[in-house]
């Protein structure tokens, strides 16, 4: 009776919660499983970040209901952000849900089950629905668990929740709550702890991670709590690489700027959304920045790193968004040529500023705009993947590739898939690897012998 799935939707936050909140079950004894038909509790860790994300998992959440019915026994729990943001009104749809848990409250889902385990063991009935969805001072540093029983060679960290940004469009704020950081020193210590066990490379997780910090900890000779973290971080011998998302524009200083030129283990990668291209709509979207100011940090980031790789998230059809405004934002996207991107059709989030606003983009327009940045991005990142071809890059390998005997694949510092012919001992290490071939999301070569 105490196998338990979880299913995760959204963003790595989300994963690095589900995998806590994993590791806590499994102190409790129970046993964490592969596949929703094995299991005896479901939990379903939610998205609410578009309408889309939300209605999957509760079409999923439906399906799994049909399942109630035959073993009533069986139960399903709905954490994190939909559960947050709808919160009682799930019972409506879902009126079978055993478990409604909040984003600040993951850490209570082992007793939370304990208790519904220890009615049915007694033969009483189901409890009915828990309701756990109250802030909680200190929660965001019980995301800390990790499993050490596998080596896992790149390891996300939570380092904060929450923010207190306010994008108009942003449904975050309110699943997430206010911003809260974790202090350097637990940071550092689950960092040494990873590292012990095998891991090579970590990415520090937050909703704006440069803000990591502002109002606790004190700046030293300039330099933010966030950059203080990432030199500590960058001590630890063993570790290798080091990543971050997301940053946001705002508050992006060059003393971040120049940890790119004075970290070794900071990867020359950078996450960092954009959102639009045009000024009136960033303004729209309360994004306190300018197209010149985003052109000008991404400068700034190509003069310490030339070759660096650029990331970022776009919002089409945000509402007012016109024909202009759009090519603002698509010759932007073009000329800074990000080698990845997420690329969102607006979403209109019930309780957020930007649900009612006028000039509501039609579904059509939304969908071209997406296509043309969608092919733009294509280009974009088949090219930088054939300029790898000849050269030599250091590779951390991660795993078996998904196809291919004896096939491995692992990424380069630019975060690149890299796939090449190795063998096992190498999971884990760094490896050179020169590239022979290039498509769009992968790129292929040989191990260099050394
Ligand atoms: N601060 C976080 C952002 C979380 S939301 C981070 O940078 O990691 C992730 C992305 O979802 C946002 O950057 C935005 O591009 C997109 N997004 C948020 N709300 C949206 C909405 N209502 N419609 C479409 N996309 C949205
Ligand atoms: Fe959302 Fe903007 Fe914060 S995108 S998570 S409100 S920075």
């Amino acid at each position: 009776m105490n196998r338990v799935y979880i299913k995760t939707y959204g963003c790595q936050m989300n994963e690095r919660d589900s995998e806590a909140v994993s590791e806590m079950l499994r102190g409790r004894g129970y046993s964490i499983v592969q596949h929703e038909e094995d299991a005896d509790v479901v939990l379903l860790n939610t998205c609410s970040v578009r309408e889309q994300a939300e209605q999957k998992a509760i079409g999923k959440a439906g399906y799994l209901k049909r399942r109630l019915r035959k073993n009533p026994n069986f139960i399903l729990g709905v954490m994190g952000c939909m559960a947050q943001n709808r919160g009682v009104e799930l019972i409506d749809k879902l009126p079978d849900i055993d478990l409604i848990i909040g984003t600040q409250k993951f850490h209570q889902v082992p007793d939370h089950l304990d208790n519904i385990f220890k009615t049915l063991e007694g033969q009483g009935p189901k409890p009915s629905t828990i309701v756990d969805l109250e802030n909680e001072q200190g929660s965001q540093n019980t995301i800390v668990a990790h499993n050490l029983d596998k080596r896992k060679v790149s390891a996300f960290i939570s380092i904060m929740q929450g923010c207190n940004m306010n994008c108009t469009f942003c449904i975050v704020p309110k699943t997430r709550g206010r911003e809260r950081c974790r202090p350097i020193e637990s940071i550092v210590e689950e960092a040494h702890e990873l590292v012990e066990n095998g891991t090579k490379e970590i990415t520090l997780l937050g909703q704006i991670v440069n803000s990591y910090g502002r109002r606790e900890i004190p700046f030293i000779q300039g330099k933010s709590p966030f950059v203080q973290l990432l030199e500590r971080l960058n001590e630890i011998k063993g570790l290798e690489r080091i990543r971050f998302t997301s940053p946001h524009p705002r508050g992006f200083k060059q003393d971040l700027v120049e940890a790119y030129r004075d970290l070794p283990k900071l990867c020359e990668y950078i996450h960092l959304p954009m959102q639009s291209g045009s000024s009136k709509i960033l303004k729209k979207m309360n994004r306190p920045y300018s197209r010149e100011r985003f052109k000008q940090l991404v400068g700034d980031l190509r003069s310490v790193v030339p070759d660096m790789y650029f990331s970022t998230d776009i919002i089409v059809g945000f509402p007012g968004e016109t024909d202009q405004d759009f090519e603002l934002t698509r010759n932007l996207f073009e000329e800074i040529g990000f080698e990845m991107a997420f690329i969102f059709k607006y979403s209109t989030r019930t309780g957020t500023p930007a649900a009612i606003l006028e000039d509501q983009i039609p579904k059509e327009v939304k969908e071209e705009r997406n296509q043309i940045l969608l092919s733009i991005l294509e280009k974009a990142s088949l090219k930088r993947n054939q300029n790898l071809i000849g050269t030599t890059q250091e590779i951390l390998v991660e795993g078996p590739a998904r196809k291919g005997e004896n096939m491995f694949v692992g990424r380069n510092r630019g975060f690149r898939k890299v796939v090449f012919s190795g063998s096992e001992r190498l999971i884990g290490e760094l490896v050179p690897v020169k590239i022979e071939e290039a498509s769009v999301t992968t790129v292929r070569g040989s191990l260099v012998i050394q």
